[in-house]
């Protein structure tokens, strides 16, 4: 297995990412490409090894290498069933949801949930409002990193819970669906055959859990308004990636909670919550040309390597980014109705600028602007 990417490996990395947002009209091919899962087995950099706990590799390419659900139920679904007392506590979290014919049709939509064209709204409904909770978990027992982190099923399942309520569910756009969308992204991104053959399984579990927590607790206006408003979280993080860091530190909060990784050494548990951070940073959209300006550095230098865990580590910063605004790059029966849902949010702000006698934010007027002139103008 090569350990540089070739300089047009390279070129395809990055185009593969950036056209995501570029060119809507290549991505739609993107939920044909396969991937190899057998690849990512025998890497030498795998913190955890992934042998043995990966389905069995199907014998036709035109499979995907996770096997039919159908044919076999998701492990956390069997976990649950076999401790009847824990199936539906009064949490609104029901995965106890087989004999349910719209959870049926949610467990199907999971085979295909690498699709670039997976609509989110969709299994939402048939999940009853928890498309995150319940997306990804199936990526967690997809991936094996319950087994591989030993981690246990209870407080993973509560800490699911919980970052699915921490979500504002009246925002019209930046709710726990935006956030399953980005993880459903993610996922796609983290099959590109360049990265899943070079990820660890701990770049796997940061890339699934930064994009699950990457807005918690998004209160539905922007840093501008916070700190025009003198928010207490503005001068907390002093003017700075004022919501990332609170999405951040929420996030951490309810790891802890939850107790989710209570069980790992400080050091791993520190690092990881530090890296989590990182990657959670990253979707500052104000400090997007810091990160593309050194991705693109290291192209021009050719020297990518991503058995280098500091490179990995940017392309999963990068991989975040992509997905958290890659909404016009979906079909577009998805993407109008994302683009609906932000301009909403955004007026929503400029009501209540308005409301309190404040100026009202550029694209965020309900009078003045057009849908249009916010996909024109938007990058949020
Ligand atoms: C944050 O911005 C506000 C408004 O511009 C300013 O008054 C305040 O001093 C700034 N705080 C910091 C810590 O920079
Ligand atoms: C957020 O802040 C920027 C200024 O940094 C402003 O131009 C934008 O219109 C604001 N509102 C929204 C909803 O993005
Ligand atoms: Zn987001």
């Amino acid at each position: 297995m090569k350990s540089f990417l070739n300089r047009t490996d390279q070129w395809a990395l990055f185009l593969n990412i950036m056209c995501l947002l570029l060119l809507p009209g290549d991505v739609r091919v993107r939920s044909q490409v396969g991937f190899e899962s057998e690849r990512r087995g025998s890497h030498p950099y795998l913190y955890v090894d992934f042998r043995g706990l990966v389905l069995a590799a199907p014998s036709t390419e035109s499979v995907s290498p996770w096997g039919c659900r159908c044919c076999r139920p998701l492990s956390f679904q069997r976990r649950l069933a076999v401790s009847p007392s824990l199936l539906c506590p009064s949490s609104r979290l029901t995965l106890c949801f087989l004999d349910d014919d719209y959870a049926g049709q949610a467990k199907c939509m999971l085979r295909k949930v690498g699709s670039w064209d997976f609509d989110i709204f969709l299994f939402d409904r048939l999940t009853n409002g928890n498309s995150l909770a319940t997306l990804t978990a199936h990526l967690f027992n997809q991936y094996g990193l319950i087994e591989l982190f030993q981690l246990d099923v209870i407080k993973l399942y509560r800490f699911l819970v919980l970052i699915q309520e921490d979500y504002h569910s009246h925002n019209p756009y930046h709710n726990a669906v935006h956030a399953a969308d980005v993880t459903q992204a993610m996922y796609c991104y983290l099959q590109e055959p360049q990265l899943s053959s070079s990820l660890t399984s701990c770049d796997i579990l940061l890339g699934i859990l930064a994009a699950a927590t990457h807005d918690l607790d998004h209160p539905g206006v922007n840093q501008s308004f916070l700190i025009k408003t003198n928010h207490h979280l503005a001068s907390l993080y002093q003017n700075t990636s004022v919501l990332e860091n609170h999405h951040w530190r929420s996030a951490v909060g309810l790891l802890r909670q939850a107790g989710l990784l209570e069980h790992l050494p400080v050091e791993d548990r520190q690092n990881l919550e530090m890296r989590l951070g990182s990657l959670i940073l990253a979707t500052d959209i104000s400090r997007q040309n810091e990160y593309l300006s050194q991705f693109r550095s290291h192209l021009d230098q050719d020297d990518l390597n991503l058995q280098n865990s500091a490179h990995r580590h940017l392309v999963l910063q990068m991989a975040l980014k992509c997905a958290d605004i890659c909404n016009p790059c979906r079909p577009w029966e998805l993407s109008k109705q994302w683009s609906g849902k932000v301009t909403e949010e955004f007026f929503n702000q400029g009501d209540i600028e308005k409301k309190h006698g404040l100026e009202v934010s550029p694209l965020c007027d309900r009078q003045l602007d057009t849908v249009p002139n916010i996909q024109t103008g938007k990058m949020y």
